[in-house]
């Protein structure tokens, strides 16, 4: 190029510079990728190391200042954002007997895993869930809902929330004007009030839509201000485990042995649009094949102990520990022990499936590898 050339460039480069245009040419190779960007590390967070910062906090934060009483799982892929992978939000948070979280609505849909107590619950649109260990309680977009602990020992569950992608659309929205049934005495109007009014009876969404491929025909088939997810808000974690165990002779899926989808009774689509709920099963020493997805998933397990083999990284897992799958990574799961575990996971499959880009390639027994496309 000569000396003119490199002169003018120069001069397009500042006048474009100043105009706030870029030149595609200089960023083509940071547009044009061949392969997702590697930023989301595999990293797991022990319970081990979690669950005194946790108990700390429980002593010195109070609910008041905090409302919910969370520890975010931060990814060290991603600089510091209250991430733990660039589309999902996971936390685990605590609540001490007696204590509550009022009433509030968002647009990103969010999820509970039950991880330790008895007497927690959450409130979704007027249904009082009540938690045991490994259930799934879910709040999709648009429900009101508020939280609390009846129980007399300390309450743990792990969030898992779309916030990433929601924000990423800048779409995000609070609510926390949540009226109640009640009104003012002297104008008649209805008042604010901090907590739901329980509206609907125990054990509502199990009554209603629990029953594997049953469906009341006077079921509402959409709950929630917006609709668009799953109307039934708890899933049990003795259903689940049931289910699972009842296949444990069949071969599973070589990638991920027993393995089921949490999905919508009304539509056997996912619960909700943008995240996946599944639950699997990891037979006595069961190592699977290795696949890569374009979807991330945070996983945690439930019960047992092993590893998850993550592009030649060993991430080992037991009782209690999370940990970060990052999107397009080669991993196959390893049972350790000589009794089942049991694997809780949220993928962002959903929205990928419904961009039409979701995308797997699988290796084979031989080492051969296949490409999926759906
Ligand atoms: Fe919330
Ligand atoms: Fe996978």
């Amino acid at each position: 190029m000569t000396v003119k050339t490199l002169d003018k460039r120069e001069a397009l480069h500042q006048e474009a510079k100043s105009l706030h245009l870029l030149e595609f040419w200089k960023e083509r190779a940071d547009i044009e990728l061949v392969e997702p960007r590697d930023i989301v590390e595999p990293h797991c967070w022990k319970w081990r190391d979690v669950e005194p910062r946790l108990r700390a906090a429980a002593d010195i934060v109070p609910i008041e200042e905090c409302e919910r009483r969370a520890l975010l799982f931060c990814n060290p892929g991603l600089g510091g954002k209250p991430y733990v992978t660039n589309t999902l939000f996971a936390a685990f948070s605590l609540y001490n007997p007696g204590e509550q979280a009022p009433v509030h609505r968002h647009t990103p849909s969010a999820s509970r895993f039950i991880v330790e107590g008895s007497g927690g619950y959450t409130v979704v649109e007027g249904e009082k869930c009540v938690m045991h260990r490994g259930d799934l309680i879910i709040t999709p977009a648009g429900t009101w809902h508020d939280h609390g602990n009846e129980g007399d020992e300390q309450l743990i569950w792990m969030d898992v929330l779309d916030v990433p992608i929601i924000e990423s659309l800048n779409v995000t929205h609070f609510e926390f004007d949540y009226q109640g049934s009640s009104s003012d005495a002297s104008s008649g109007h209805p008042m604010g009030t901090a907590y739901q009014d329980v509206s609907l009876p125990p054990d509502h969404s199990q009554r209603l839509y629990g029953t594997g491929g049953l469906m009341p025909l006077f079921a509402p088939e959409k709950r929630g201000a917006i609709g668009h997810h799953s109307p039934m808000f708890v899933y049990r974690w003795e259903k689940t485990r049931a289910a699972l165990e009842r296949l444990a002779d069949y071969q599973g899926s070589p990638y991920d042995g027993v393995i089921m989808e949490y999905v919508n009774p009304a539509t056997g689509q996912s619960v909700m649009p943008a995240m996946s709920f599944r639950s699997q099963m990891l037979r006595p020493g069961e190592q699977t094949l290795s696949h890569r997805h374009m979807s991330n998933a945070v996983y945690f397990c439930l019960e047992g102990s092993g590893y998850t083999e993550i592009d030649g990284t060993r991430v080992e897992w037991g009782r209690n520990d999370v940990f970060a799958l990052p999107t397009w990574k080669w991993h196959r799961h390893v049972n350790t022990t000589n009794e089942n575990a049991f694997l809780y996971s949220v993928t962002d499959e959903a929205a990928i499936r419904k961009l039409g880009l979701f995308r797997e390639e699988r290796k084979t027994e031989s080492g051969d590898i296949e490409l999926v496309i759906y």
